[in-house]
């Protein structure tokens, strides 16, 4: 008896220490800001403001914290302290003036190999090893040299969107465009990043499709996330132990199997010079070596190559498949942005030049996409990781400390861009209304050294894809189109629609 009440008591004593050792650590870092007198949302043992995040958005809930606590104010991203920072002076000592103090992005946990190795995770010196090696692949002369491949693309996209007009034997269809657009920006990856031919649109069940699909359907409502936000230090090195990933485990095999054999066909093929995609990019900078700081540093091994090209491929197909869809979407709404769009790409078209060197001219399209990232911006923030403390306009920044950049918050502030930020006007973007206005306003592709390395690319998917659908077809609203400001934004990952939107197609007669 004795013997039991012992046993009882030991295992009361047990809970109660687990019990507080659990609230412990699942409170201690969220006095972090009140300490140092910063104020900041409100946040709940073990999830922060996990919850709120999860209801709201990160785009909604930036900008109600932003009224509340100021345009600095303290938060976490886990349990990792994070400065938010909407304060343009400020941005440009992080991203620019103090770079070097802020060259890494915030890491949740480990990743899963071959990611681990990928640019947008590395750090350091690593990383600007590898970005180094990797800036030639997007030069102007490697672009144009891919150009084709995007062309390709585009002329696909557009005989599918002709298919469902001539299904529905009326001159307009409705078509859904993050669909199409997403496989648009698919088949222009799969070609000018993996060098795998595929036509999305008719071939719906092709496995890089089915797989990519897999990869970016990971919820953040998925149980593994969750308990990573919740203990990163303690979850993240056991699921690296027990290689357990975010990602299915069948596509990440998929996506590396299909890189490795391509490359191990390169490598054997007589001719390699023929090929003008970014593998053929990628082999160059294994060979190559790079000079940092006046030390010689090595190229890029094999595991590096599969790295950047699943990596690039994550951080490339999904962004530009959302852009593209909010400027249909915008100009479906706005039919005479919408006209001057299609006359600029018939004059182009007419004098034989929607090639690489006309794409560029496409000025009026250009500021069109300006628009619709500054309204919608696909990554709502960028962040940066302290490396060394440092004090910026009063603000003690420790190591260790994250900062974040609200780039919707930026691009919709009334100080900036007027009472009528939130309405669709390209002409914020020609030359005499940009003049003056400091670029860190505008900054959908990141700022400064880390910025977006894929910009260039990007941009030259939007605006073929974009002046071939023009040209051949009026975009207009359906029934069910949401007005402006009506539109309801998912932006616990990538900014993208909660319902996709639906629009419709009308064929352009051929004397307009
Ligand atoms: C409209 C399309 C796109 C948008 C809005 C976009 C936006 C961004 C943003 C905001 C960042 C973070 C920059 C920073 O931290 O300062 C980023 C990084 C990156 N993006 Fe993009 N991106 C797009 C398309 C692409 C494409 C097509 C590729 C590749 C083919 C790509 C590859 C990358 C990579 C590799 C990084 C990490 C760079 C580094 O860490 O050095 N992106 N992108």
């Amino acid at each position: 008896m004795h013997f039991v009440g012992y046993n009882v008591s030991n295992y009361l004593i047990g809970c109660v220490a687990f019990l507080t050792a659990a609230y412990v650590y699942g409170t201690w870092p969220y006095s972090y800001w009140r300490k140092r007198g910063i104020k900041g949302p409100p946040m709940y043992p073990f999830v922060g403001d996990l919850l709120s995040i999860v209801r709201h958005g990160f785009m909604k809930q930036t900008i109600d914290d932003i009224n509340k606590y100021g345009r600095v104010h303290g938060t976490f991203l886990t349990r990792i302290p994070t400065l938010v920072v909407a304060d343009i002076e400020m941005v440009r000592q992080v991203c620019i003036k103090q770079a070097d103090k802020f060259t890494d992005r915030t890491q949740l946990g480990n990743q899963p190999s071959p990611l681990d190795r990928g640019i947008t995770v590395l750090r350091g010196q690593e990383w600007r090893r590898v970005r180094n090696l990797m800036t030639p692949c997007f030069t102007s002369g490697r672009l144009r040299a891919m150009f084709p491949l995007i062309d390709d693309s585009a002329r696909d996209l557009v005989a599918q969107l002709s298919s469902y007009i001539e299904q529905g034997n009326h001159d307009d269809a409705v078509f859904q465009p993050k669909k199409d657009f997403s496989n648009y920006t698919m088949d222009a990856i799969a070609r000018t990043l993996f060098a795998i031919q595929i036509n999305t649109h008719a071939d719906p069940n092709n496995p890089f499709k089915v797989n990519a699909e897999m990869v970016f359907n990971v919820s953040l409502r998925s149980p593994k996330l969750i308990l990573l936000l919740m203990m990163p230090k303690i979850v993240g090195p056991i699921y690296k132990f027990f290689n357990v990933n975010l990602l299915p485990q069948s596509c990440m095999d998929f996506f590396i199997n299909s890189i490795r054999e391509n490359l191990k066909i390169r490598r054997q093929s007589p001719d390699s010079s023929k090929f003008n995609d970014f593998l053929a990019s990628c082999i160059t900078a294994v060979d190559q070596t790079e000079t940092i700081h006046d030390k010689q540093v090595k190229g890029l091994s094999e595991d590096e190559v599969v790295a950047q090209c699943f990596t690039f491929f994550l951080a490339g197909f999904e962004t530009t498949a959302n852009a593209m869809t909010f400027v249909a979407y915008l100009l479906a709404l706005h039919p005479e942005s919408q006209t001057r769009c299609f006359k600029e790409a018939q004059a182009a078209a007419s004098s034989g030049k929607l090639d690489y060197e006309g794409v560029q001219e496409l000025k009026y399209i250009g500021q069109c996409i300006d628009e619709a990232l500054r309204l919608y911006p696909p990554v709502v923030f960028v962040d940066r990781m302290c490396n060394t403390t440092t004090t910026i306009n009063g603000y003690e920044i420790e190591a260790g400390t994250s900062v974040r950049i609200p780039t919707h918050f930026l691009g919709t502030d009334p100080e900036v861009w007027g009472d009528d930020a939130a309405q669709f006007n390209p002409d914020r973007f020609s030359p005499e209304v940009a003049w003056g206005r400091d670029p860190l306003n505008f900054v959908p592709f990141g700022i400064g050294q880390r910025n977006c390395i894929g910009m260039r690319l990007a941009q030259l998917e939007l605006r073929k894809g974009l002046a071939e659908v023009l040209l051949n077809f009026e975009l207009l609203p359906n029934d069910d189109t949401p007005a402006l400001g009506k539109l309801e934004l998912k932006t616990t990952g990538l900014t993208a629609t909660k319902t996709p939107i639906n629009l419709r197609l009308k064929r352009r007669s051929a004397e307009k």
